[in-house]
């Protein structure tokens, strides 16, 4: 029998999943659950990387997660699913790790970089209120918010994120596009520290979700920390008013002017409404060619898009109710336990390597 292939991956606990995180990795997840050797994560130490100052949140945010994924279909008795904290050799493997990892790998990766002025904005704008994605940043405000965004733990994040993933040995790592950069410098350290101790960690490859990627409501990147998102779970007033307040086509004056549901220099993040379409509709194609011509209004569209959100999102409800409180804390006792026997093997052969014992 060959050996099946590992599979690590995580999301960090924020709470009530969106259909970002859905169709950028979740969905994945549950498919490949049966034919390889997973191990699910709740990364609560990258958690704290940003929200250190919020850890009264983090035990209701990591059950709420995981009630999530087990609703969306993901099975104990399958995949190993654990809380990262609960598994302190990840501690040790991140240690060991930042001592071969170059700063300037960590500095100019995009990610950062991307984030830290994306939550510089988001901070700003909840403070005065008044800033919209589209307005340049204010220098200011980036300045402010940078100070307690620019600690040790938030630059070291891919390099935790790499030990998560190098401990398991993991084959594959199912993420969402935006985590390639992550990914790329998981295999950077591994090559490093396997250039400098020997062959110890397996280089993993990124498995992509080939879905679009799902916009926010307002035509940024779905996260959290925008504000902008659609939750899996979302109540049908919500979901109401939300898909009535997306992003759509600013040029559209009316119902009869040309459209631009994809991103174009017209419209250049392309219209939200389309891109759930995409999703959700199997018509889409047709539906871009009315929007085009003038041939559909936004009102409509969006009308048509929440009739067909429904069903779905009826089916996550009803599923979800199934799991309590005690059944997830069970799930995660048993997962840490089974996760640590496996990274403790990793960690004893990283040790060994570096004449630790
Ligand atoms: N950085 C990932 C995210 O924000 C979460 C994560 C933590 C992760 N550890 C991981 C993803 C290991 C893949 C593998 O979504
Ligand atoms: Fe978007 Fe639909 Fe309006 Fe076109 S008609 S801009 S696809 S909401």
């Amino acid at each position: 029998m060959t050996k099946r292939k590992v599979v690590m991956s995580g999301m960090r606990p924020t709470g009530r999943l969106h259909l970002g995180n859905l169709w950028g990795a979740l969905r994945k997840w549950v498919a490949i659950q049966d034919e390889c050797e997973c191990y699910f994560a709740a990364a609560d130490w990258h958690m704290l990387t940003t929200a250190y100052d919020r850890t009264d949140e983090l035990e209701g945010s990591v059950r709420e997660m995981v009630m999530d994924w087990l609703a969306a279909g993901l099975d104990p008795a399958k995949c190993v699913i654990f809380r990262q904290s609960r598994v302190p050799e990840h501690a040790e493997l991140y240690l060991l790790l930042s001592m071969v990892t170059p700063l300037s790998w960590l500095e100019n990766n995009p990610t950062w970089k991307e984030q830290l002025q994306e939550l510089a904005k988001t901070k700003h704008g909840k403070v005065l209120g008044n800033v919209s994605p589209e307005e340049p940043e204010s220098a200011c405000a980036t300045a402010q918010a940078d100070e307690s965004l620019r600690t040790h733990g938030f630059l070291g994040y891919p390099v935790l994120q790499a030990a998560d993933i190098l401990i398991y040995g993991a084959d594959l790592v199912p993420v969402g596009q935006d985590q390639l950069p992550h990914l790329e410098l998981s295999r950077e350290i591994a090559r490093r520290f396997n250039a400098i101790y020997g062959e110890v960690l397996a280089e993993p490859k990124a498995l992509v979700t080939e879905t679009p990627k799902v916009p926010g409501t307002d035509g940024r990147k779905m996260s959290k920390s925008y504000g902008n998102t659609i939750d899996i779970y979302e109540e049908p007033e919500t979901l109401k008013t939300k898909v009535s307040g997306m992003y759509t086509d600013p040029t559209r004056a009316r119902a009869t002017d040309p459209g631009h549901p994809e991103p174009c220099p017209e419209n250049p993040p392309g219209c939200s409404v389309f891109a759930l379409h995409k999703l959700y509709n199997p018509d889409w194609e047709a539906r871009g060619a009315e929007c085009r011509a003038g041939k559909i209004g936004c009102v409509a569209c969006k009308k048509d898009l929440l009739g067909r959100l429904e069903g779905p999102f009826a089916a996550f409800r009803d599923k979800r109710k199934q799991f309590d409180a005690k059944t997830v804390e069970e799930i995660l006792e048993e997962g840490s336990v089974k996760a640590r026997r496996t990274a403790a093997l990793t960690l004893d052969k990283v040790r060994r390597a570096m004449r630790l014992r």
